[in-house]
């Protein structure tokens, strides 16, 4: 599909993995195809990897970036906000070739000088300091995402369980309404907030997904099933 939608005007191609809003990832031989397609096509990569810490069942995250050939066509971008809980923190940071990187800087030293400095300050204590706590939050955040797709999947509200970031894309054409209409039933019946798939996408499933981020405790989780099932059972 990919390769059918390339044509002369291509500049780029863009996609998060771990993935926002569907939680997947991609695997080896898919980034390989699409290294193959870059390269082939002579159009950039750039890859939005915030979630690269937060993968699961073993699976591994692999930045395009890494595959060497790629190299010098690869943007990737990655930040602090989800591994080190600094969402709000308005800092991140890419990897390009250096003279990319030229053209960013002087771009970027118009539109923002720099980032904050008490944001640097944070986000280099998160980078040097111990670093167990982002494995002990990805295994929570696990555990999360078991409990919250096995309590969904048991009101028909059909997810799996996604292997990375911490969302599940749930399929909730057997509840009768669209995604829209049970996002809002949930904000007002069960003080719950959700996102419709058509909030991602303008193609005609959006209509059929909504979307869950799992970052409340397991007990918060537990209500919130509860809560949900409530919602379902007057629909
Ligand atoms: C894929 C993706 N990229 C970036 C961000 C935002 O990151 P930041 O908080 O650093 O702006 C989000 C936040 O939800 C996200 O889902």
């Amino acid at each position: 599909m990919i390769k059918d939608k390339i044509n002369s005007k291509t500049k780029a191609i863009i996609y998060i993995s771990p993935n926002c809003p569907t939680g997947s990832v991609f695997p080896e031989e898919d980034l390989k195809s699409l290294a193959e397609i870059a390269l082939e096509n002579e159009i950039f990569i750039i890859t939005d990897e915030i979630y690269e810490n937060l993968v699961y069942d073993g699976e591994k995250h692999i930045s395009i970036g890494s595959l060497s050939e790629l190299k010098d066509q690869t943007i990737s971008m990655f930040g602090f906000s989800k591994a080190y809980a600094m969402t709000g923190w308005r800092i991140g940071y890419l990897t390009a070739s250096g003279n990319l990187v030229k053209n960013f800087v002087e771009i970027h030293a118009q539109i923002a000088i720099c980032a904050n400095s008490v944001a640097q300050k944070a986000a280099l204590a998160a980078l040097t300091g111990p670093q167990e706590c982002v494995e002990k939050m990805r295994k929570e955040y696990e555990e999360r995402r078991n409990l919250f797709a096995r309590g969904l999947n048991d009101l028909n509200i059909r997810c799996q369980n996604p292997k990375g970031s911490f969302y599940v894309y749930a399929n909730i054409s057997e509840l009768g309404i669209s995604g829209l209409e049970f996002a809002k039933k949930l904000a007002e019946e069960a003080k719950i907030i959700s996102y419709p798939g058509t909030a991602f996408t303008t193609d005609e499933s959006g209509p059929s997904y909504i979307r869950f981020a799992y970052t409340k405790t397991q007990d918060r989780l537990k209500t919130a099933i509860e809560r949900i099932e409530t919602v379902v059972n007057k629909i």
